[in-house]
Parts: structure tokens; C-alpha cells; sequence
């Protein structure tokens, strides 16, 4: 970015994997200013000491009023300017529909779907009014997943909250293209976290080359929210999945359903 007016960016889910990674790209963008949000303040604190300051919002983003509390960060720390908005923290718990049933669907709509919608609706009139001033380009980026474009079994309601963030996205983009902010998806595949650390992918010497780091994730972040672009899968190859959901649905389904990997990747969740 060549003008080193601040370019101010919210990354949530900061404290680890994708939003931590994200952060650390971000912050070598000139005239960066990060907020970082998540609950573990420690580990926010220490990230922003790490990249030489940012402002740190501990919040459950489950918590109504916590767009709020992040609303009056940005507007303490930078009078109200906000240039990109990555709307990254998510969770997955797996479990059948027979098993887990509504309780566990609605928990992931609370994480993946209802706190990033409630977090834009609170800071869209900020990143329009910034967007008005025309200095550095305006951006939304929702992080999906594969799994909001093919459905694994154990995953009903991860995929139902990724694949309700994309078709919103979709929506949202069309509407704010008017008023100056872009909107942009990102798709990760498996990626090794803390919360998803893909232990079996990881284990198995012939599965292990298709599970990509968080650096990867940041970068496509980095494209979607700084350079224009619409929507990114990462790593890049992750897009086949999604063709092939299209064109061959019942070949797509029966792999799945023979598919090793499908219940225990998600087994190893964070609760
Ligand atoms: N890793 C993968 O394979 C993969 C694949 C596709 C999509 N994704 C998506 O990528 C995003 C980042 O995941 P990750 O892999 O980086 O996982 P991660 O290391 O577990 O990071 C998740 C982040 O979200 C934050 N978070 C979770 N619940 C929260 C809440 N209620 N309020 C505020 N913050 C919350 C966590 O911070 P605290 O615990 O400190 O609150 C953490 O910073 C998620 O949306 C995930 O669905 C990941």
C-alpha cells in the first residue's frame, strides 16, 4: 500500500491460528493500526507487544453487546476511521444431527454466522463513512471455509453456518459496492490450528501434504481485503472441491460418506 496514511484494520479471532497469522501480515502493511479481538486478552496483549502496539478488545463475540465494545475501541484509538474489518473467529464441534440436534447447530450460527452478521451491521456505517473519504480502499472479509461450499457428515452445523456466511457475503457485496466497501470471501481447507489442529490429516503420512498453514489463509485474507479480489480458496487447489459439489454432486456425496477423514477431524475440536 503506497500511502502510509493509517490504514486501520479489526481482525477477529486474533488470539490464534488464521486471525493471529492475519494480524502479523497485516502489520507490515505501511501505516498499519490493528485492533485485535478475541476473548484470551493474555494472548491478544502479547501479540500487539509483539508487533509493537495495536489495540486489544477482549470480548465473546456471542455477547450482544460486544460490537459494541469494539465499535467504541476503533473510535477511541482512531477517531473513527476503519478501513477493513476480518471477520475471522469461528468454531467447529463435531457431532451427528441425531446425536447433537439443534443445541449444537445453534451454537455454531452463534460463533460463525450471527457474530460476524452483528459485527458488521454495528461497524458498516463506520467503514462507509471511511470509504467516503476515498484514502485507502474499504473491505469486508468473511472467513468461510470449504465446508460452506461441501458438507461433511458430523459437520451439519459448521457447514450450515459457512455456507449461510457465504451466500450472505454474496448479498452484502452487492449491496455496499455503491457505497464504496468491497466485500470479499475466503475459503480456507484444512489448515493445522489450535482449534483444528487436523491431527489424524497430520498423522497420516499419504493425507498429511493437503493440510496448509495459516500463513497461506493470511495471504488470501491479504487479497481479498486489500487488493480487490472477490473470493479466494486456500490453499488455491481447495476450489476443485467446490467445482466438483457442482458437476458431480452424487459422486461428491458417496466419496464423503466412505470418507475416512469425515467425523474424527472434527473429534479433536476445542470444546
Ligand atoms: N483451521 C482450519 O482448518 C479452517 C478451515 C476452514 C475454515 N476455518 C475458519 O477459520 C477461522 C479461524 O480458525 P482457526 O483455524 O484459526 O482456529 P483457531 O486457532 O481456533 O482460532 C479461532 C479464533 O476465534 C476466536 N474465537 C472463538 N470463539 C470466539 C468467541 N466466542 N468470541 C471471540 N472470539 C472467539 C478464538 O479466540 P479465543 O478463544 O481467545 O476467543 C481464536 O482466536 C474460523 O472461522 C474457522 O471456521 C478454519
Amino acid at each position: 500500500m503506497a500511502d502510509s496514511h493509517p490504514f486501520v484494520a479489526v481482525v477477529t479471532g486474533a488470539s490464534s491460528g488464521i486471525g493471529e497469522a492475519t494480524a502479523r501480515r497485516l502489520s507490515r502493511e505501511p501505516g498499519a493500526r490493528l485492533v485485535l479481538v478475541a476473548r484470551r486478552r493474555d494472548r491478544l496483549e502479547l501479540l500487539a507487544d509483539q508487533l509493537g502496539g495495536a489495540t486489544v478488545v477482549a470480548v465473546d463475540l456471542t455477547d450482544p453487546d460486544a460490537p459494541q465494545a469494539v465499535l467504541e475501541a476503533v473510535g477511541r484509538a482512531h477517531g473513527g476511521e476503519l478501513h477493513l474489518l476480518v471477520n475471522n473467529a469461528g468454531a467447529r464441534w463435531a457431532g451427528t444431527f441425531a446425536d447433537s440436534g439443534w443445541d449444537n447447530v445453534e451454537r455454531h450460527m452463534k460463533i460463525n454466522f450471527e457474530a460476524p452478521l452483528r459485527l458488521t451491521e454495528t461497524l458498516l456505517p463506520m467503514l462507509r463513512a471511511t470509504a467516503a473519504q476515498r484514502r485507502h480502499p474499504v473491505s469486508i472479509v468473511n472467513v468461510s471455509s470449504t465446508s460452506g461450499r461441501v458438507a461433511r457428515g458430523s459437520a451439519g452445523g459448521y457447514s450450515a453456518a459457512k455456507f449461510a456466511l457465504a451466500g450472505w457475503s454474496d448479498s452484502l457485496a452487492a449491496e455496499e459496492r455503491p457505497h464504496g466497501v468491497h466485500v470479499g470471501l475466503v475459503l480456507p481447507g484444512f489448515i493445522s490450528t489450535e482449534g483444528f489442529p487436523q491431527a489424524e490429516l497430520v498423522a497420516n503420512p499419504l493425507l498429511r501434504r493437503i493440510v496448509s498453514r495459516p500463513e497461506v489463509v493470511a495471504e488470501a485474507i491479504v487479497d481479498c481485503g486489500l487488493t480487490g479480489k472477490v473470493e479466494r480458496y486456500a490453499p488455491r487447489g481447495y476450489w476443485l472441491a467446490a467445482a466438483a459439489r457442482i458437476l458431480a454432486p452424487g459422486l461428491v456425496r458417496r466419496a464423503i460418506s466412505g470418507d475416512t477423514l469425515t467425523p474424527a477431524t472434527g473429534s479433536d475440536q476445542r470444546d
